[in-house]
Parts: C-alpha cells; sequence; structure tokens
C-alpha cells in the first residue's frame, strides 16, 4: 500500500510518502517568517503553507521515486492545530484526491506523533504507555490495543514545550527555544538554580505556567551580565524542571498501571536530558521503550502516512468513502474521557 501523507497542522509545511509501514521520503520545509515575532503568526503559517505545499508534495513523490499514479491513498492531518493552517493542507489534499479520484483518509495530529514511534514496524505492541510533549500538547494516554486510547492526563495550562519556548523567550533565546536549550543545557549545572515541578504529588496531570513565572522572578533579580553567564546553568535547570516532572509522572503510571511499554514522541522527544532520563528508567524498571527516530519527533508527514495505514488495516471502507472530508478538531481521537 503506497500511502501520500500531507501534514500543515502548524509552522512545517510537510509531505511524505510510504510503502507499508516504511517512510521511502519525508520533506519538512520549515518556516522562518515567525522567528523574529517569538511565537507563530497565524495568518503568515497559513500564507507560508499556501506557498510551499506543491513544491513540498512534489519533493516527496520524487525522493520517493513514486509518480502520483502508484499512491493508492492521500492521508492528510484533519486537526487539531491552527485553522488556516489545516485549511491549506486539507484543501490542497481534497482537491488532489477528486482529481486522481483517489480515497481521502484524514488523521488527528497528536495520535500521530504517538504512532510516529513505529515507523517502519508493521507490528505495533500493545498494552503501551505514551508521554506525547510537543509545542502544544502534553499528555500521558493508555493505548490499549492500537486506536484503542484512554487518556490518563493533560496538561490544565501550556504544554511541555511551550514552557521550553516561553522560558527561553524570558532568557532572550530565540524561538523556537527547545532545541537551543537543549544544548546549552549540556554546558551547563543543574543544581545551581532550582524551578519548581508542579502537581507532582497529584495523579497525572501537569502543569507548566508556574515555571515560567520563577524563570521571570530568577532573572528579576538578575544584572544582565549575570544573566549571560548563566545561560548554560539556566537551560539546565529550566530542562532538569521540565523532564524531570514528565519522567516522575510516567513512572508513576508504569508502576500503577503496571504496562511495561513506553512510547514518548512529540517535539520534546528530541530531548537529549528526556531521552537519557528514558533510558535510565527503561534500565531500572526493564522497560520497552520506544523513542521515535529525531527526524520524525518533530512535526513531519511521516507519522501522518504511519497513522493512516493504521486506520486502513482497520476499517478497510475508508478506501472506499469519497473524499469528502472536512477539518475536524478531534477526527479519529479516541479518548473516552
Ligand atoms: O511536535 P512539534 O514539532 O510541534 C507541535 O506539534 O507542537 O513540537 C515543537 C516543540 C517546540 O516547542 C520545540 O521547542 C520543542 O518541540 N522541541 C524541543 C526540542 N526539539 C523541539 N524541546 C526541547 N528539546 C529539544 N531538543
Ligand atoms: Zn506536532
Amino acid at each position: 500500500m503506497i500511502l501520500l501523507g500531507i501534514e500543515s497542522s502548524c509552522d512545517d509545511t510537510s509531505a511524505a510518502v510510504s510503502r507499508n509501514a516504511e517512510v521511502l521520503s519525508s520533506i519538512t520545509a520549515s518556516q522562518k517568517e515567525h522567528d523574529q515575532f517569538g511565537g507563530i503568526v497565524p495568518e503568515l503559517a497559513s500564507r507560508a503553507h499556501d506557498q510551499k505545499i506543491m513544491h513540498t508534495v512534489r519533493m516527496a513523490l520524487s525522493e520517493a521515486s513514486v509518480s502520483l499514479d502508484q499512491v493508492d491513498a492521500i492521508v492528510v492531518t484533519q486537526g487539531p492545530g491552527l485553522i488556516g493552517s489545516l485549511l491549506v493542507g486539507l484543501t490542497f489534499a481534497k482537491g488532489l484526491a477528486l482529481s486522481r479520484g483517489l480515497p481521502l483518509v484524514g488523521v488527528n495530529h497528536i495520535d500521530a506523533h504517538m504512532y510516529a514511534a513505529f515507523i517502519g514496524q508493521e507490528e505495533i505492541p500493545t498494552p503501551f504507555l505514551s508521554l506525547i510533549v510537543s509545542g502544544g500538547h502534553t499528555r500521558l494516554v493508555l493505548v490499549q490495543k492500537p486506536l484503542h486510547h484512554r487518556l490518563l492526563g493533560t496538561t490544565r495550562d501550556d504544554a511541555a514545550g511551550e514552557a521550553f519556548d516561553k522560558s527561553g523567550k524570558l532568557m532572550g533565546l530565540g524561538y523556537p527555544a527547545g532545541p537551543l536549550i537543549d544544548q546549552l543545557a549540556q554546558k551547563g549545572a543543574t543544581s545551581r538554580f532550582e524551578f519548581p515541578q508542579a502537581l507532582r504529588n497529584e495523579g497525572y496531570e501537569f502543569s507548566f505556567s508556574g515555571l515560567k513565572t520563577s524563570v521571570r522572578y530568577t532573572l528579576e533579580k538578575m544584572t544582565h551580565e549575570e544573566i549571560e553567564a548563566s545561560i548554560p546553568d539556566l537551560s539546565s535547570a529550566v530542562s532538569e524542571a521540565i523532564t524531570g516532572i514528565l519522567i516522575h509522572k510516567l513512572r508513576r503510571a508504569i508502576s500503577e498501571t503496571g504496562v511495561q511499554k513506553v512510547v514518548i514522541s512529540g517535539g520534546v522527544s528530541a530531548n537529549s536530558m528526556l531521552r537519557n532520563k528514558a533510558e535510565s528508567l527503561a534500565e531500572e524498571l526493564h522497560l520497552d521503550v520506544f523513542l521515535p527516530p529525531l527526524k520524525y519527533c518533530t512535526d513531519n508527514a511521516g507519522m501522518i502516512c504511519r497513522l493512516g495505514l493504521l486506520h486502513i488495516q482497520q476499517d478497510p471502507t475508508l478506501l472506499t468513502q469519497s473524499p469528502e472530508l472536512s477539518m475536524n478538531m478531534t477526527a479519529y481521537s479516541r479518548y473516552p474521557e
């Protein structure tokens, strides 16, 4: 089965081609338009998707050496995400599907992050615990069998990636600050500053908004020169606070559910401190930990193909329905909350 995947939910325009569980190409055009604003400007994001989408899809087909005639179905992110951004990908996919007479399958972006860890792998081993940590979402989910999800906890305010980005902004780093904080933290000491890990004793919910307030208060007491000289130590302490609470909640879920397989995915799963902590936890508790390769941690269309395949395998009638998809903020998300 050859699938063409399209992802445009936020600020990455991405297209991918897959053959069964294998991703043959995944091309992502990131948008530099937002850097000067310190965050994503939705209007600019949709315009940039519109400019980049045609070329990105062409490149994905060409790199995979696959022609449109060989494609069996198109898979597209249906939600959640920025409305204008989603509309570009969805409308492009719908037009292409209609013009080529191809089936169109819509998938949920957050679920796609979850299954990114199984790109290249036909079998999905269940049950597993899934920690999805990105710029927009923080979720701990119990996956009893493929596509059967039980939400254990989510964030009450900021997402984990947002906590990295907002702390970085206060420290004068660019946007998104997550990858830079990761690099700087490797040269810093975790112990010089201490930032809060909220809700440590409460269930599976997360809260990160207090972290940025604490970073702000710390910076207000320092001179400009002191801040400059302390960026690695501050980065290290911010990383420790975020990754520490994520691993703490994961440990609780493992102990309370008895599930020994763990998937960590989404943009923040690229973080080296989180990956190291996950490896140590795996060793200590004899877990199977699945982490996507770095290129499939942040937004990409390879994961859209992987989830699309799973939906088609579970419900082959998806291939015979007309491509009457509309934007759906919770499409295919199965969270009995
Ligand atoms: O999954 P993603 O590309 O987009 C969303 O669906 O939100 O995640 C982007 C987020 C940003 O907040 C970015 O700062 C963070 O992932 N991120 C990282 C790292 N790489 C990306 N955060 C910490 N360390 C990293 N290495
Ligand atoms: Zn994402």
